[in-house]
């Protein structure tokens, strides 16, 4: 019952893998994604045609050299900027935009990205609120993701009362808050210590497999990189 550890480059129109009696769905796939950025008269072609098809439960690292655009890569995966050529579908739609970005899309960063003035359960709803809906039972989703990620004494904690390892736990927190379907994480440990960054990858590889939910995780961390369940690198502005 293993699933297909090689998923890697589906043609566009497939949008669901048979693997004997399983189906699992194709969460996200990029294909011929090309991208680049025009400062003054220099222009910078930093993606040349990048391919990628992530499915349901599905982890995939990307590594590569600082500057070699994997988080360029990322920010069109998540529709916050479009590619010059190439589509990026998700769950076989082009509809990337902010509407469906709420519910679909999970993502964590480098710099954890919480708002200073609100405490640690603030954080983790404003993805409910970003999704239009804000009432006890996100309130209670909110309370038990806050405790799955070991925060529980920490609600009401300011970030800037929080180490950075509980930023990133909150900030895990609050990319499940609305059950993705993907999450996106940029180098999520580039800040932290080893011991803390461990743990912080296990529970985001963790929470992932437990809700089937695909994972493209950006490191620099070759044994992090090497945990999920298929391992590309960023070069010469391609997939490898
Ligand atoms: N908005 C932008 N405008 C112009 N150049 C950019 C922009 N964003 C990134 N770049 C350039 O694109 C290249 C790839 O950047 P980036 O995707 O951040 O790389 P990585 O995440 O792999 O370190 C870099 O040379 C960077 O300077
Ligand atoms: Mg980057």
């Amino acid at each position: 019952m293993s699933k297909p550890s090689s998923a890697g480059f589906q043609p566009a129109s497939e949008v669901e893998q048979q693997a004997g009696s399983l189906r699992y769905r194709l969460i996200l796939e990029a294909s011929d994604v090309h991208k680049t950025y025009l400062s003054g008269e220099r222009r910078l072609e930093v993606l040349h045609g990048v391919s990628i098809s992530v499915h349901e439960g599905e982890s995939v690292s990307i590594r590569g050299e600082s500057g070699s655009g994997k988080s360029t890569l990322l920010h069109l995966l998540a529709g916050l900027d479009a590619p010059d050529t190439g589509t990026v579908k998700w769950e076989g739609s082009l509809d990337t935009g902010a509407g469906r970005r709420a519910r679909f899309l999970g993502m964590v960063f480098q710099s954890f990205y919480l708002i200073p003035e609100l405490d640690a359960l603030g954080n983790v709803l404003m993805a409910a609120r970003v999704a239009g809906k804000v009432g006890a039972t996100e309130k209670q989703r909110a309370k038990d993701l806050l405790a799955r990620v070991g925060l529980a004494e920490r609600e009401h904690h300011l970030p800037s009362q929080l180490s950075g390892g509980e930023r990133q736990r909150v900030a895990v927190a609050r990319a499940l808050m609305n059950s993705p379907r993907l999450i996106l994480a940029d180098e999520p440990t580039g800040n932290l210590d080893e011991k803390t960054g461990d743990s912080i990858i296990d529970l985001l590889l963790g929470l992932c497999a437990e809700q089937q939910i695909a994972l493209v995780l950006v490191t620099h961390n070759a044994a992090h990189a090497t945990r999920a369940g298929r391992s590309v690198f960023m070069r010469d502005g391609l997939l490898q």
